[in-house]
């Protein structure tokens, strides 16, 4: 991966491939801070904004070569679309398609000038953040199995320039770059076939991170869940060749703030059990555990950041199975704390696991809880892949995750818990059933997760089966893993290490 370095004078002052500029939408004047720059090249820039050849719409690109009028050789220009439209996440996604596009045509140092960064709402810091996070995601890759030319990485250095920063700027290019290395750890995760991201390696995975940045690390095996009685997680990986792992992380130690409970489905393959899923659902759904995986990406920048905030991670993980000892539907599992789900469909096997995961985060101290789990399909039809569907039991903690989200840019939507829901869910033999039926699915999963929360306690479940695989190439990020949810967690920390007594 490139380094990130922030160099004091004038961007067109330093040598590189390319320097980066931003032109907005409906801005045909071209900004102040660019005027020398244009002297320097005659005119060019002004002409190109003026003419309406380029118009600054989003992702636009124009290449000039400057022709040694500029230390850089290249100019990439990259519309930014409206001024009033920027955010964290389209700034992400622009430094992402400019480090993409320099890796891609093999340019090793990329400039962009601090004076004419993208700016809107955000603060310069809030913009380098956002920007170098997206630039690290742009360079994470998905093909981690080909054989053959291993194509290299050409991009070395991303050169930020300019008089006026300052160790703030420093600061939050650096905090972007661990952000993005987050992000591509989650991605990672979720990109390992299933064979080689069991729940054995997954937990493994867990215990390297806990190593690195000196968390509690705790990794329950079958034998040690069956002694602490997670007989839901034990009933869904009983159809599988593979134990299953309960995965623990605790991070900080700040007596009286409170214990934020990160709990993340880890499902490292799902077939939908004895209620089969047809060849086509299941092709991908090694993404399954694409919640543990955020949850894991999270704790690696936490660990980075450093917060002052109380964290413990949780991550129930399994395959859902077919073999001779599977569960079945109308089997009643004892969960962790106490209340009995009947299986109605084992395909809905996310909520079973996570009923374990929630009372195990509750046990472990946290006091406000966050699941993150690719649950139902229903959510994907409900809300597309654009954003990720959110419940709760608290308006208030619901909120505070949805502003997380929002300043860290990545789009969710809140969908109602009514009561009337809760109908649906209700069995004859045991104290909840664990499916609902069509109608509302992304809710009813929801609701069967509520069960499990105790009096007191906040709790939000962010359903990310819509946005956690993208299954397009963008001009920021190849297609698949898309590690959503670890700018919000991020996000959510730092909230509440801001604002926590
Ligand atoms: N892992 C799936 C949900 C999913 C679907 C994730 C598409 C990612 C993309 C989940 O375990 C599941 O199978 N849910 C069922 C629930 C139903 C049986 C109540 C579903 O959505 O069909
Ligand atoms: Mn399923
Ligand atoms: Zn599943």
């Amino acid at each position: 991966m490139f380094t990130i370095e922030t160099r004091p004078g004038d961007p067109d002052s330093l040598e590189g491939d390319a320097l980066v500029q931003f032109v907005f939408e409906g801005e045909t004047d071209l900004p102040l801070a660019l005027s020398a720059l244009d002297e320097r090249l005659n005119g060019a820039l002004s002409e190109l904004v003026s003419s309406g050849e380029m118009k600054g719409k989003l992702h636009e690109s124009t290449l000039m070569h400057t022709a040694n009028r500029l230390p850089t050789r290249r100019l990439m220009m990259l519309g930014a679309g409206k001024r009033g439209d920027l955010n964290a996440e389209r700034t992400s996604h622009l430094f992402g398609q400019a480090a993409r596009t320099a890796n891609g045509k093999g340019w090793a140092t990329l400039v962009f000038g601090s004076t004419a960064l993208p700016s809107g709402s955000l603060s310069p810091e809030e913009t380098l953040r956002a920007g170098m996070s997206g630039a690290v995601v742009a360079l994470g890759r998905g093909d981690l199995y080909k054989t053959g030319e291993k194509k290299e990485d050409k991009l070395e250095r991303i050169v930020l320039a300019g008089a006026d920063q300052n160790d703030g700027w420093n600061r939050a290019a650096q905090a972007g770059q661990a952000l993005g290395e987050g992000v591509n750890l989650a991605r990672e995760l979720v990109y390992q076939p299933p064979a080689d991201m069991t729940p054995t390696i997954l937990g493994e995975r867990a215990r390297a991170l806990g190593e690195r940045f000196g968390f509690e690390t705790t990794i329950l095996d079958k034998a040690a869940l069956e002694e602490l009685g997670a007989h839901a997680l034990l009933a869904v990986s009983r159809g599988s060749a593979e134990e299953p792992r309960m995965i623990r992380l605790r991070y900080g130690d700040f007596p009286g703030k409170p214990v934020l409970g990160l709990v993340g489905k880890g499902l490292t393959f799902d077939s939908g059990g004895l209620c089969l899923k047809p060849a086509d659902s299941m092709v991908d759904m090694k993404q399954d555990m694409s919640g543990a995986a955020a949850v894991l990406g999270a704790m690696h920048v936490i660990g980075t950041l450093k917060p002052e905030i109380n964290i413990v991670a949780v991550c129930p993980s399994s395959e859902n199975m077919t073999g001779p000892d599977a569960y079945k539907p109308g089997d009643v599992v004892r969960t962790l704390n106490g209340k009995t789900i009947e299986i109605l469909n084992t395909d809905a096997e996310g909520r079973v696991i996570l009923s374990d995961g929630l009372a195990y985060a509750q046990q472990s101290g946290a006091t406000h809880l966050v699941d993150l789990a690719t649950l139902t399909g229903a959510c994907v039809i409900a809300l597309g892949t654009v954003c990720t569907g959110v419940m709760g039991n608290s308006q208030a903690w619901v909120d505070r995750v949805l502003a997380s989200a929002k300043e860290a840019g990545e789009k969710m939507w809140q969908l109602p818990l009514f009561d009337e829901y809760k109908e649906q869910i209700k069995s004859d033999i045991a104290d909840v059933e664990n499916s609902g039926g069509r109608p509302a699915g992304a809710q009813t999963g929801a609701l069967l997760l509520q069960e499990f929360i105790q009096e007191g306690i906040e709790w939000t479940h962010l359903d990310i089966a819509g946005t956690a695989w993208s299954s397009a190439d963008t001009k920021y990020r190849v297609k698949g893993a898309t590690g959503v949810g670890v700018r919000t967690l991020l996000r959510l920390a730092e909230m509440m290490a801001a604002n926590a007594g």
